[in-house]
C-alpha cells in the first residue's frame, strides 16, 4: 500500500471522550484529617502514591460539548488541570454544557455551588429523589436559585434511555442501584430506587458503551447485565476490603453496610469483573484513601494488575 493509499478514515473522528477529573472517594487523597498509611505516605510525598481529588468525570462525544458527571467539591482545581473545558469564545465561558447527579451525597453534589457564576440555568438531569434531597435535607439546589438557577430533568429509568439536547451524539441509560441515602435525606433509611444510578454512555454513531457506578453497593441483573454489554465499566472500587474501614479504626460501618462493594472477597468486585468477556476495559474509581490499590507497589495493586482491572488517577483519558 502506497503512502497515499494510507487508512485515514478514522483519523480526528469524533468518538466517546472521558476525562476523569477525579479519582477519590468522599475526603479525597489524602484526606485533610486522615495518618492511615496512605494519606501519611503521599503527605511524605512517596512515589508510589498519587494524590487525588473527588470523583467526577466529563464526557463528549463531539470533542466540544461536554456532560460533567457529578460536581465533587474539587471541581476548581478539577476545571484548572483541565483547560479543554474552558474554550474562551467568550468572555464567560464553558463547555461543560449540562451536570447529571448519580446521587445527592456532599462529594458529587457540592461543586455545583462553585458554578454559580453561570450565565445561564444550570442544565441539571438528576432523578426527582436527588432533585427532593437537594431541596429539603440539603437545599442546595435553593440556595442556587439565588444564584445561575438550575434547569432541571427528570433521569428516566427505563431502558429506552434518553439524550441532552445540549450534548450531541451520546444517549444516556440510567439504571437505579442499590445504595443509601444520604444522611440529611428525608427517607434516609427507606432507599428507594433512583437514590442512586448508575449510567451507561453510549456514543450514538459507533454504539461504544461505557458503563459508570462510582458507588455501586450490590451486584443485581440490570446493573450485571449493563456491565456485560459495556465496552469499558468504569467502577466503584472505594475499598479493597469489606471490614477495611473497622479494622483501620476509622468507622463502626463495613463497605456493604455504605453501599460500596469491596473488591477482595466473596462476591467482590474482582469476582464479577472477572467474568466479563476478556475484551472489556475495567478500570476502577471513587477510592478511598485507605485503600490499599493507591499503593502502586502493593500486592493489592499487582493482584488487580494480574487480573487486567486499572486504577482510575485524575487526569485519565478513556476514548472508545
Ligand atoms: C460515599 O460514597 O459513601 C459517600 O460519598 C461518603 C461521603 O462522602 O461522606
Ligand atoms: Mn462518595
Ligand atoms: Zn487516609
Amino acid at each position: 500500500m502506497g503512502f497515499f493509499a494510507k487508512p485515514v478514515a478514522h483519523f480526528g473522528k469524533p468518538a466517546l471522550k472521558v476525562r476523569v477529573l477525579g479519582s477519590a472517594a468522599g475526603g479525597g487523597f489524602p484526606q485533610w484529617n486522615c495518618n492511615c498509611p496512605n494519606c501519611s505516605a503521599v503527605r511524605k510525598g512517596s512515589p508510589h502514591l498519587q494524590a487525588r481529588t473527588q470523583s467526577s468525570i466529563a464526557a463528549t462525544a463531539d470533542a466540544t460539548n461536554w456532560v460533567l458527571f457529578n460536581a465533587s467539591p474539587d471541581i476548581l482545581e478539577q476545571l484548572k488541570s483541565f483547560p479543554t473545558l474552558q474554550p474562551a469564545r467568550a468572555l464567560r465561558d464553558t463547555a461543560i454544557r449540562a451536570v447529571f447527579l448519580m446521587d445527592a451525597q456532599i462529594d458529587h453534589t457540592t461543586g455545583l455551588y462553585m458554578l454559580r457564576e453561570h450565565r445561564q440555568k444550570l442544565e441539571l438531569w438528576c432523578h426527582s429523589l436527588v432533585r427532593e434531597d437537594l431541596s429539603t435535607g440539603n437545599p442546595l439546589l435553593k440556595v442556587l436559585e439565588h444564584y445561575c438557577g438550575v434547569n432541571w430533568h427528570e433521569v428516566p429509568l427505563s431502558s429506552a434511555g434518553f439524550g441532552m439536547p445540549e450534548v450531541p451524539g451520546l444517549h444516556f441509560e440510567a439504571i437505579p442501584l442499590t445504595s443509601n441515602a444520604p444522611p440529611y435525606s428525608p427517607h434516609r433509611n427507606q432507599p428507594q430506587p433512583g437514590d442512586n444510578v448508575g449510567v451507561t454512555l453510549v456514543d450514538a454513531a459507533t454504539g461504544k458503551r461505557l458503563f459508570y457506578a462510582p458507588g455501586l453497593g450490590q451486584m443485581e441483573a440490570p446493573v450485571w447485565a449493563a456491565m456485560q454489554a459495556a465496552d469499558c465499566v468504569l467502577v466503584d472500587g472505594t475499598l479493597w476490603t469489606n471490614d477495611e474501614m473497622i479494622t483501620l479504626g476509622a468507622s463502626r460501618k463495613t463497605s456493604r453496610d455504605m453501599g460500596h462493594m469491596p473488591q477482595s472477597g466473596p462476591d467482590g468486585m474482582m469476582e464479577w469483573l472477572d467474568k466479563l468477556p476478556a475484551r472489556t476495559r475495567k478500570i476502577l474509581i471513587h477510592i478511598n484513601n485507605t485503600n490499599p490499590i493507591l499503593d502502586e507497589a502493593s500486592p493489592q495493586r499487582a493482584e488487580l494488575h494480574s487480573h487486567g482491572i486499572e486504577v482510575a488517577y485524575d487526569g485519565m483519558d478513556i476514548e472508545l
